[in-house]
Formats: structure tokens, C-alpha cells, sequence
């Protein structure tokens, strides 16, 4: 298993260009299923979900051509069943539920199970397309979904805000019969682009950005192009590291509008953030404060972002309070965080960081996606030698990770 090796001390200068969103991505290739025309996704970043996600569809019957940063998905659904093997490495598999049985009117999609950050249940995804005339049985780990009629309209209110479930029934909804309407549905930028995407296939979708969204099923959808847009996790992630570092980066593509709460923040806690033509400049001449934060669904504070923003407290000066409330096992980072000398605590759903003036190397351990980027965030600032074991995880949403952070003069290296 590959590590990765940093030395840290050395201030970020440069530009680093941000990719196209992985959360994105992900959905916006199951819509791969939802018509037998070409769809062409542009701005697609080399990642392992990604790579998952094409396996996954690959054995659907979709083919899915990869050529540069474009992804060209097309052809007929052969097979309606959505194997464990595949499932168990990419929680997102689930996506496929909703098209799946919208598309041929059945499926057999294997649950999930638990993960690293909490238990993650799908119930709202199910009941959502029972509500639309799904029938839905569990049986040996698999969801076995039945719609012989097809998916009618219905009115869902989510009892809370779920990306997965809003982007599953809008894709569903998108070939029902009639009008769908979603309520306390997810408004992440990434719903946003998935409608986008869904409307250039020929859906109707209305009520864009908010909470309600309407959506009047078709017939039949066709093929479309359509850009994936940036990743505000990865923008918000580097934002991090030209504070951690007191450097200075120009994020190429970070759109602002996308990283309200987390520019906000990182404001708050002494870092320059301002908007140039091409991007975000972010960076810090003095010295960094706490500031609390709470991760909420968009426009809050992304809990995607809550490690990495953790990594930069633990060297701000005085004491800021992180709570999480999306996930209620998030914070697998602290220990290794202590490890390299920061002090927190974690209280129930709440962290309590003080600052030390510097952290310092040490061989620590990855254990999932974000918590591996606040230890690559760490390993930045701290005096000394890091080196992150298991980074597989960290190639799951971050493309080209060394090579973006050596190229601002990190000295970082990937070692097998
Ligand atoms: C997506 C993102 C993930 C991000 C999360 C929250 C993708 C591929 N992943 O995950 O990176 O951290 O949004 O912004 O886009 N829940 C239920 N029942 C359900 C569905 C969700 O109880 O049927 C709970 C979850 O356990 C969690 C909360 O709802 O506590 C929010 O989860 P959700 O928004 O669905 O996250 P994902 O779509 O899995």
C-alpha cells in the first residue's frame, strides 16, 4: 500500500487548478442509465470512485468511454443488478437505484452497509421511490426494487436534508409519469448541476437551488453534453493549505459562490480570501485565530470540509469549537491529529481544539477520504517528516494530490 511522505515548513506559492467535483460526477454518470443516447460529461477528474463508478455502470451494459477529461456514456441496460463487490468500495453506488428502476422497472442494488464516518442508512432513498409506486423488499444484503407499471409523481418531504436521496428521486422522478415534488430537498451545488444536466437530457425540473423542487416526469430522455463543475471540497482543501502553510495560492476555477460558509470561516480566522477573474487567491501574512464552526447542509458549513478546517485550527491561536451534525462519527482524525501534537478533545458531536504553535512529524494513518487531506494538512505545517499510511483513501476524491502541492513547492512524495 502506497504512503505518502511530506516535509513540512515550506510556505504554498503558485496556482493549483481545481478539478471537476467528484460528488458531481457521480451522479451525473448514473444518468448514464437513464437513456440509451450519448451522454458526454466534460471536466471528469482521475479518480477511484470514479474508476468504481465505471465498473459499476460497465456492467449494467453501459459503456463508458473515458477519452482525456471527457467521459462519453452510452447503450442499452443489460443487467439490473448492482453487485456487493462493487457497492461495498463506493457508498454512492446506491445512485444507480433510481434510474435503474425508473429506466427498466427493476433492480436488485446491494445496501451498503456502515462506513467509516457513522452507519449512513438509505431509507429515506426507498421510501422515496415507494412513494412513487416502487415496490421495495430487503433480502440477503440486496435491495430487490420492482416498479412493473412504472414510477409515478408524488410529493416527498425529507423529515431531513439527504444529497444521495435527493439526487436518487430526482433522477427517478425525472421518467415518472406525472409530477414529483421534493421537499427539504438537498441544495448542494452538486444537486444544482445534476438538474442542470438532467434539464439538457430533456427533463423538467423547476425550483433550481432551493429546497422545493418540481419536477414533471417524461417520456423518454436523450442525450446531452454537459461540464461537471469544480470541486468546492478540493478548492475549499488547498484554501486550507495556503493558510495552514502562510502561503499564498491562486485556486484556478474555485468559484466563491459554491464556498460561502468555509470562505466565511477561513476569513474569520485571519486568511485572505478575494475573488480574480480566474479563480480564488487565498492567502495568510499573520497569524491564524480559532473560530467555532458547525457543519450543516448547504449553505452551511460542509462536513466535507470539517477535518481539514479541524487540521488548521489545531495550529490558530486560542481555542475553537468544531460540531458535527450531518455524521455522527466523524472525527477519526483527532487521534492522529494529537499524535502530531495538536490538542483536542472530542465531546459527544463536538470538538474542542486549542492551538499549538506547531505541530510536528509523524507517521500517522489515514482512515477516510477527508481525515487523510487534514493529515496531508498537517503534515504541511508541521516541523519534520509525516508520513500518511492507506492514502488509497485520499485517491478516491483527490486527483493528482502530490503533484498539485510539489508543483507550489511542497516537499511531498509518494512512496509504494
Ligand atoms: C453526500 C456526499 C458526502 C457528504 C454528504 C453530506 C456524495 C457522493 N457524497 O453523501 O461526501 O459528506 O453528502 O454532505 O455526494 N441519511 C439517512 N437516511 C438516508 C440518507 C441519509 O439517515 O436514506 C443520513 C446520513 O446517515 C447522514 C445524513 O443523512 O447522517 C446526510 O447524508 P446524505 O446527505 O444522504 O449523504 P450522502 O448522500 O451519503
Amino acid at each position: 500500500m502506497d504512503s505518502i511522505r511530506i516535509k513540512g515548513g515550506v510556505p504554498l506559492t503558485g496556482s493549483i487548478a481545481i478539478s471537476g467535483a467528484k460528488n458531481a460526477a457521480l451522479p451525473l454518470m448514473a444518468c448514464g442509465l437513464l437513456t440509451d443516447e450519448t451522454l458526454t460529461l466534460t471536466n471528469a477528474a482521475r479518480l477511484a470512485d470514479l474508476a468504481t463508478m465505471t465498473d459499476l455502470l460497465s456492467q449494467h451494459g453501459i459503456t463508458v468511454e473515458w477519452q482525456g477529461r471527457a467521459i462519453h456514456l452510452g447503450g442499452k441496460i443489460t443487467n439490473n443488478v448492482a453487485p456487493y463487490d462493487i457497492v461495498r468500495k463506493m457508498r454512492a453506488s446506491i445512485l444507480v437505484l433510481g434510474p435503474l428502476l425508473a429506466r427498466v422497472g427493476e433492480a436488485r442494488v446491494s445496501l451498503p452497509g456502515g462506513c467509516a464516518i457513522g452507519t449512513r442508512p438509505v431509507d429515506l432513498h426507498l421510501k422515496g421511490l415507494e412513494a412513487m409506486g416502487a415496490k421495495i423488499e430487503l433480502d440477503g444484503g440486496y435491495v430487490n426494487a420492482s416498479a412493473p407499471q412504472g414510477l409515478h409523481g408524488a410529493t416527498i418531504v425529507f423529515p431531513f436534508v439527504s444529497v444521495g436521496a435527493t439526487e436518487n428521486l430526482l433522477m427517478a422522478a425525472s421518467l415518472a409519469s406525472g409530477t414529483t415534488t421534493l421537499k427539504n430537498a438537498a441544495r448542494e451545488p452538486e444537486i444544482t448541476d445534476l438538474a442542470r444536466c438532467l434539464i439538457a437530457m430533456g427533463a423538467t425540473i423547476s425550483g433550481l437551488g432551493t429546497d422545493t423542487l418540481i419536477i414533471e416526469g417524461v417520456k423518454s430522455l436523450h442525450g446531452a453534453t454537459h461540464a461537471i463543475l469544480p470541486d468546492r471540497i478540493e478548492a475549499g482543501t488547498y484554501a486550507c493549505a495556503a493558510a495552514i502553510t502562510g502561503g499564498n495560492l491562486l485556486l484556478e476555477n474555485a468559484r466563491a459562490a459554491d464556498l460561502g460558509a468555509v470562505l466565511h470561516s477561513l476569513r474569520d480566522a485571519g486568511v485572505a480570501v478575494t475573488e480574480e477573474p480566474t479563480g480564488l487567491r487565498v492567502c495568510r501574512a499573520n497569524g491564524l485565530h480559532g473560530v467555532d464552526v458547525m457543519t450543516e447542509p448547504f449553505p452551511g458549513f460542509p462536513t466535507d470540509m470539517q477535518a481539514q478546517f479541524m487540521a488548521l485550527m489545531a495550529v490558530a491561536e486560542g481555542a475553537s469549537m468544531i460540531t458535527e451534525t450531518i455524521f455522527e462519527n466523524r472525527f477519526m482524525h483527532v487521534p492522529e491529529l494529537n499524535r502530531m501534537g495538536a490538542r483536542i478533545n472530542v465531546h459527544g458531536s463536538s470538538a474542542i481544539i486549542r492551538g499549538v504553535r506547531q505541530l510536528s512529524g509523524a507517521p500517522v494513518m489515514a482512515t477516510d477520504l477527508r481525515a487523510s487531506f487534514s493529515l496531508v494538512l498537517a503534515g504541511l505545517a508541521a516541523s519534520g517528516e509525516t508520513t500518511i499510511a492507506r492514502v488509497y483513501h485520499l485517491d478516491r476524491g483527490y486527483e493528482s494530490v502530490e503533484q498539485k502541492l510539489a508543483a507550489c513547492g511542497a516537499r511531498i512524495e509518494r512512496i509504494a
